[in-house]
Order: C-alpha cells, then sequence, then structure tokens
C-alpha cells in the first residue's frame, strides 16, 4: 500500500484470505482504465500484485509501486515479460514523463492528509505523459462509516480516537475534483459509487486485516492482555443490527470514489 504512516501494517497470508475481493471486484475501474497492448502503466499501492497480474495480462507494460516491503516481496513472486515492482512512497515517485497511464486501486486512501495527497498528486503527474490518464478507485466520502463510528465508540474509552489514528482519507467527488484540477489534470469523471462488500470471513477477519493500525495501539503494557479482544467484541456487537443479515453473512459499507483525470501540459 502507498505508505505507512497510518500505523497500518499488511500480513500478506491474511490479506489474501480476507481482502481478495479488493482486485476481484475491481472490473468498472480496470474497465475505465481500458489497457493497451505496449502501453506503459504504473499501478500505485499495487500491494500483493494480484491486479497488476491481471493489467499485465492485457499486454500493457506493468509497473507496480508499493511502500510495503512485505506485498512487495509477495507480488515479486509473479513473474511475467511485461511485468516489474519497484518500492517507492507513493509521494515520493522518481519517474519523469514515462508513463502513458497510472492506475490505482484501494490504495489512495491510505495516504494521510491533504498535504499528503497534494503531493502523492504532483508525483503521479510528474509520472505520466502529458495526456497521459490517471484512472483510479478509492474509498470516497462516508465509506465504512458504521465501521468507523462502531470503532470511535468502542476506542473511546480506552482514550483512542480512531478517527483520528486511523487517518484514512475518503474525499467528496467535489473535493477531489479541486484536487485534481489545483495539480494540473482535466477530471474526464469522477463519481462516488456505493458499494456494498459482501465479507465472506466475516466481520473480526475484516477488523484485523483492514483496521490493526488502529487496534494495534491497545497493545500490553498499556493496556490489558484482552483490551484488543474486547474492543473487537464490542465492535462487532455494535455493527451486528446494520451490517449482519439473519443468516451472520456480513457485508461491509463502501463507498468507492472513482475518477479519469488526463495530465495537462
Ligand atoms: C477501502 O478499500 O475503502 C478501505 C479498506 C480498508 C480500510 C479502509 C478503507
Amino acid at each position: 500500500m502507498p505508505s505507512t504512516k497510518t500505523g497500518q501494517t499488511w500480513n500478506t497470508e491474511a490479506y489474501a484470505a480476507n481482502g481478495r475481493f479488493v482486485a476481484t471486484l475491481a472490473s468498472d475501474v480496470v474497465a475505465l482504465l481500458t489497457p493497451q497492448p505496449g502501453e506503459k502503466v504504473l499501478d500505485l499501492g499495487c500491494g500483493d500484485g494480484a491486479l497488476t497480474e491481471q493489467l499485465a495480462a492485457t499486454g500493457a507494460i506493468l509497473t507496480g509501486v508499493d511502500a510495503s516491503p512485505t506485498m512487495l516481496a509477495a507480488a515479486r513472486k509473479r513473474s511475467a515479460r511485461n511485468l516489474t515492482f519497484e518500492q517507492h512512497d507513493a509521494t515520493a515517485l522518481p519517474y519523469h514523463q514515462q508513463f502513458d497511464a497510472v492506475f490505482s486501486n484501494a490504495a489512495l486512501h491510505w495516504i494521510t492528509g491533504l498535504s499528503g495527497q497534494q503531493a502523492m498528486l504532483a508525483a503521479v503527474h510528474q509520472a505520466l505523459h502529458p495526456g497521459g490518464r490517471f484512472v483510479a478507485e478509492m474509498g470516497g466520502h462516508g465509506n465504512i462509516a458504521a465501521i468507523r463510528t462502531a470503532l470511535q465508540a468502542t476506542l473511546a474509552p480506552f482514550h483512542i480516537d480512531a478517527e483520528a489514528t486511523a487517518a484514512s482519507f475518503f474525499p467528496s467527488p467535489d473535493l477531489y475534483r479541486r484536487l485534481l484540477e489545483a495539480a494540473n489534470f482535466t477530471v474526464q469523471s469522477i463519481e462516488l459509487i456505493p458499494r456494498p462488500t459482501p465479507l465472506p470471513n466475516g466481520m473480526e477477519s475484516w477488523l484485523n486485516t483492514f483496521r490493526n493500525g488502529v487496534l494495534d495501539h491497545l497493545s500490553p503494557p498499556a493496556y490489558s492482555e484482552n483490551a484488543r479482544a474486547t474492543a473487537i467484541t464490542n465492535t462487532i456487537a455494535l455493527l451486528k443490527p446494520i451490517l449482519c443479515d439473519a443468516d451472520g453473512n456480513w457485508t461491509a459499507d463502501y463507498v468507492r470514489l472513482r475518477f479519469h483525470a488526463t495530465a495537462n501540459n
């Protein structure tokens, strides 16, 4: 993922077991990219490279970039002639006008704060040929709102501000359009898409995989041995009436922000 500044860490086995839907639900943003054989595409926040490998199967020449060494180690087990992986922070990419397109799925919301987003957008613009396209999907305004509210409530007694600690960036289309235009992009399309997402392994696995940057604060010696487990139990109890059906099937309240922008000269 793009940066480790949120405290989130990535266990590749847990991600493969509990987060594979992130790549499998990406068909709409891949269709918006329409990768062409031979064109150079940067996959920003490529994670374990599952989607990068799929994009390379179209014949495009893919460079996957991620800040997580564990994710990159998993990605580098994938091999194809037109597929390479490099470790960089998304806010400090070393590329100059060498890509036809920059693509990103479910990664940009990990870049914290307006200044981080502005630095990333400048680095993406610099990486693209003039006229090159930036096509991405990320968490948008209202993303995982019920989960965030439940975490905020269950962590408050532990004096942890879950929202401030997670520091995720879930912008509205209006705000992100302004950021893209300020970074010298023309916005071709940008939309907010509610996408309730089934969690086959349930909410506990999701919390342990995608919210460990918050939950890991509840560790000894600052907290008791069972503080983390208690917080997870309480969070799940709060979420059950809204995100779990009568058969015990869990759904996460994802909202996507999907956009296509082109780099001005
Ligand atoms: C997301 O893909 O929107 C997301 C996943 C985990 C935590 C936060 C956001």
